[in-house]
């Protein structure tokens, strides 16, 4: 049977970067909720030889993320997941980011779950900015409700949210606190479905030259700030991240699991030993 990798987020940025280095014998989907974006991804990666399905989805929705393992599960073997859907500060307010960024990975994971086994592996994409929630608001029983009792999570992680001071940073601090909760949960499911045989693992990315990427750097000050503390001076490109997560991916890797991989190209080590060197 031909072995099928699903990636959220497959229209662009990270997710298409990825698409690029899977296998070309493997049967390729790609979802989000941009027709257009993965039209164009498509087209691109069907001119280097891949085998490319689209089926839109929004992974918010448990209904649209059923539908998808449904109609990928139909297609081959589900071996691989990537999970790199997900919205930035920019781009929407605390609650859709929450929905979007939390209870979608929440949504992926629980539903591919059922259509997945020995062998496969997801891949759930957070982000360094996982490291910066406050510890005070970091509450795992909280988290443990995302499965059972979604609608008091979200209600709960947008409330926390919303004490931060602007909309800017309500919605930061809404990406900060579903990052952290992408970080715990794929820990949680890597030991949970270890007993089926599916890895998982998540990577954290730093800033990374996308769309998502960019439009960050232009209006935090603190992202900017960012990319003096790594070790080369830049933004990861979304080629590099591309590599990386189909390197994790990549059954080889079979000991990776039940841990967040950090790809912030020094910046968290930064602090400790780039500005101990300017003194
Ligand atoms: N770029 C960075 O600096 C950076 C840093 C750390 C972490 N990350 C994370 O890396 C991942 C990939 O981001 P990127 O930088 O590659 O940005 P990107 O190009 O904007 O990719 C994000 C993708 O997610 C899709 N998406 C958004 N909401 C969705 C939803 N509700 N359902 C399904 N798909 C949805 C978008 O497509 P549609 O809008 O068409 O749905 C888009 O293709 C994200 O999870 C992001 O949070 C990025």
């Amino acid at each position: 049977m031909a072995k099928v990798c699903v990636i959220t987020g497959g229209g662009s940025g990270m997710g298409l970067e990825t698409a690029r280095y899977i296998d070309k014998d493997v049967i390729l989907v790609l979802t989000g909720r941009t027709v257009g974006k993965l039209e164009n991804a498509k087209k691109i990666l069907e001119e280097e030889g891949h085998q490319v399905h689209l089926i839109p989805c929004d992974v918010s929705s448990r209904r649209d993320v059923h539908e998808l393992c449904l109609l990928a599960a139909g297609l081959g073997t589900i071996k691989t997941v990537i999970h790199a859907a997900g919205l930035s500060p920019t781009m929407a307010d605390p609650e859709t980011i929450i929905k979007v960024n939390a209870v979608g990975t929440k949504n992926v994971n629980m539903e591919f779950y059922k259509y997945m086994n020995d062998g496969g592996v997801i891949v759930d994409v957070a982000s360094s900015s996982a490291y910066e929630a406050p510890g005070i608001l970091v509450k795992h029983q909280i988290y443990e409700e995302a499965e059972y009792k979604e609608d008091a999570f979200i209600k709960h992680m947008t409330g926390e949210a919303n004490l931060a001071p602007d909309e800017y940073n309500k919605s930061g601090m809404a990406y900060v606190m579903s990052k952290n909760f992408v970080v715990w949960y794929a820990q949680k499911c890597a030991h949970e479905y270890a007993k089926k045989g599916i890895r998982v693992v998540s990577v954290s990315p730093g800033l990374i030259e996308t769309d998502m990427g960019s439009k960050e750097v232009e209006k935090s000050e603190f992202a900017r700030k960012m990319i003096d503390l790594t070790c080369a001076g830049r933004m990861g490109t979304a080629k590099e991240l591309g590599f990386a997560l189909a390197a994790i991916a990549d059954e080889r890797n079979g000991y990776l699991c039940g841990i967040d991989v950090l790809i912030d190209g020094g910046a968290s080590t930064g602090k400790k030993f780039k500005e101990a060197m300017k003194e």
